[in-house]
Formats: C-alpha cells, sequence, structure tokens
C-alpha cells in the first residue's frame, strides 16, 4: 500500500494530487493515505502539503531503509527487487534459503548483519556503519565463469568508488583497497535450484562508517575513517548503474573493458606472494591477469604459474619467505 503511493508520487512528477484523489486511484480511505505520508515523511521523503492542492513529493533523502530504497530503485532497470532489513543473519543466506520464491536479479541490503559470513568459512565483522547487500542472479552459468562474475562485481564497486572520488585498487580476486587496507570484501556463492540450474548470489560488505574491533582495524579501513562522506543509497545506486554495464557486457562475451579496469587498477601486480595451489605452496611475484580472469605468478624459480581463484598472501619487505 504504502508502496502504491510512492508510486503515484513518482508519477506525479513534481504535480499536486489531493488527499481524495490518492484516496480514489488507490482505493483507500484518506486516513490510510495520512497514516502512509506521515511514514515516509519520517522516512526521508520531503512531502509538501497544501490545504487547496494536496500533496507533492519534493525530495527524496538517501538514508538508508524500505521506502528511500523502492524510490531511488524505481530508476534501475536491472534490479527487480530490493529487499531490506535493519538487520538479518546473512544477506547471502537469506538468498540463499530464499532463492525458489524470488526474482532472478533480487538485491537484498540490511544496516547490520548477525553472521556475516566471510570466505574460508570466516566471520566477515559487520557492524551498524556498514553496507552489506546480496544479489541473486539466475544466469545458469558454469563454474569457469563464476569466478570471473567475482572480478565483475569488484569492477563495479571500484568503478563506483571512482565515480564518487574514491581512488580504490582491485586486490585479486576479490578485496577492494583504499590506502593499503581493505575497504570491501566480495564473497560468491553458487546454488543450484529445484532444476538443478546454476544461480549466483554475489555478496558484498563496505566499510562505510563503521568501527572496527581492535584486531581488524591494522588491515581494514572505512570511507568515513578516510573522510569520505557517501551516502549508502548513492553508492549502492552507482554500483548496480556500473554492475549492469559490466555484467550485461560479460554475458554477451565482452570482458575487454573489465579486464583493462582489473589491469589498471590491480593491486596485486608487480607485488611478491605466496599462495596455495592445488596443496602445493608458492611465492612469486603477481605479473598479470589472463583473459580469462586467471592471475600470473611468477615463481622463484622461473616456473608461470596461473591461479583462477583463491587467496593469497603479500609478503611485505623483510618478511620470511
Ligand atoms: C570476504 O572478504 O571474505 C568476503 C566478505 C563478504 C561479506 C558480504 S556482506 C554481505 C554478504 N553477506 C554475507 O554474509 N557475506 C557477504
Amino acid at each position: 500500500m504504502k508502496r502504491d503511493i510512492i508510486d503515484l508520487l513518482y508519477k506525479m512528477n513534481g504535480e499536486y494530487l489531493s488527499g481524495e484523489e490518492m484516496a480514489d486511484f488507490l482505493n483507500m480511505t484518506r486516513a490510510n493515505v495520512w497514516k502512509y505520508i506521515k511514514e515516509l515523511r519520517g522516512h526521508g521523503f520531503d512531502i509538501e502539503s497544501s490545504t487547496k492542492k494536496g500533496y507533492v513529493l519534493s525530495c527524496v533523502g538517501k538514508n538508508l531503509n524500505e521506502d528511500t530504497l523502492y524510490y531511488h530503485f524505481k530508476k534501475q532497470s536491472f534490479v527487480n527487487e530490493v529487499i531490506f532489513f535493519e538487520t538479518i543473519d546473512s544477506t547471502n543466506d537469506f538468498l540463499k534459503y530464499h532463492k525458489e520464491e524470488l526474482e532472478d536479479n533480487t538485491l537484498v541490503v540490511a544496516k547490520r548483519q548477525m553472521k556475516g559470513r566471510g570466505r574460508r568459512t570466516r566471520e566477515f565483522v559487520s557492524d551498524e556503519g556498514g553496507l552489506y547487500f546480496s544479489f541473486l542472479t539466475k544466469n545458469n552459468m558454469e563454474m569457469k565463469e563464476v569466478a570471473f562474475v567475482t572480478s565483475i562485481a569488484a569492477v563495479a564497486v571500484h568503478e563506483a568508488l571512482c565515480d564518487l572520488g574514491v581512488p580504490t585498487k582491485i586486490k585479486w580476486p576479490n578485496d577492494i583497497i583504499l590506502k593499503d587496507k581493505k575497504l570491501c570484501g566480495i564473497l560468491t556463492e553458487m546454488v543450484t535450484d529445484m532444476e538443478q540450474s546454476n544461480q549466483i548470489i554475489i555478496g558484498i560488505g563496505i566499510n562505510v562508517s563503521n568501527q572496527f574491533p581492535k584486531e581488524l582495524s591494522m588491515i581494514a579501513t572505512s570511507l568515513s575513517e578516510n573522510g569520505y562522506q557517501i551516502e549508502e543509497v548513492t553508492l549502492l545506486q552507482k554500483i548496480f548503474e556500473r554492475f549492469d554495464e559490466f555484467y550485461n557486457l560479460f554475458l554477451e562475451g565482452n570482458t575487454l573493458k573489465a579486464l583493462e579496469i582489473l589491469r589498471e587498477n590491480s593491486y596485486l601486480f608487480g607485488k611478491q606472494i605466496r599462495f596455495l595451489k592445488e596443496n602445493t605452496e608458492y611465492t612469486g611475484t603477481v605479473t598479470g591477469i589472463e583473459e580469462n580472469g586467471n592471475l600470473t605468478v611468477e615463481t622463484e624459480d622461473g616456473e608461470c604459474v596461473f591461479l583462477n581463484s583463491g587467496e593469497v598472501t603479500i609478503l611485505k619487505k623483510g618478511q620470511q619467505v
């Protein structure tokens, strides 16, 4: 019902509409119209009222709630549905458990996660002040393509942040780095539906203004810690604008632009790293990213090793190899 009012105000495009007309259009009582208008005002909707002319929507705030998200994502044709939670266990888990009844391209956003998950069954600390969201895409993909989707998500987040003036780097395969610390992590998971068709859940956690436990403050950073005051809704919209662009190119088989961004903004190029591949530990220097998104590393004995997923540890100068 409230969404019907938002739709109507949106359609009115700055024109007044009386409470009576609204009630008629929406088949609800004027008392209900008034109740929802009050709720929307409380959620950042600047709705002016005049006894003669009725109501007009003059502007919509950017604070994060179900109504502002619904309004701001109305213009986004890529995201089909946005679901919002103040607190949830994990946005990835929500999509996992509800995938059958949800539409393709559903976005779930939360202000806080109680059981935020990172890669390799690690916890992802998700206190208030951060932006936590997951996206469900029902394109049936093969496992090898899924790894590239993570890179597409990383490119979208990186590009969105750069558009907003934040100079980030991409640490292959799924971290976004700001001033040598982690600003954002990405967890992509493949699930299958009842028809055994693959679906992908892309979970992203961005440190906007959240505080970290002491043990994390050495390796993690937030936008606000670096003087960037960016509204979560603005950031989300930008990310999905960019994701729409790069994901559709990827589905058409065009990964050139994404690869160029991954290469030009790589945090790892030229760095000494340690990693595990098929139970063997290697150390080497990162030399590039292949067409298929694999990382290339030249090991100490001159061998070229390709990595298509997994985790790498950067070796600092002086650290024992
Ligand atoms: C990592 O850095 O290891 C990946 C972190 C991914 C965190 C996001 S936050 C939204 C989504 N829900 C989760 O439980 N995890 C992902």
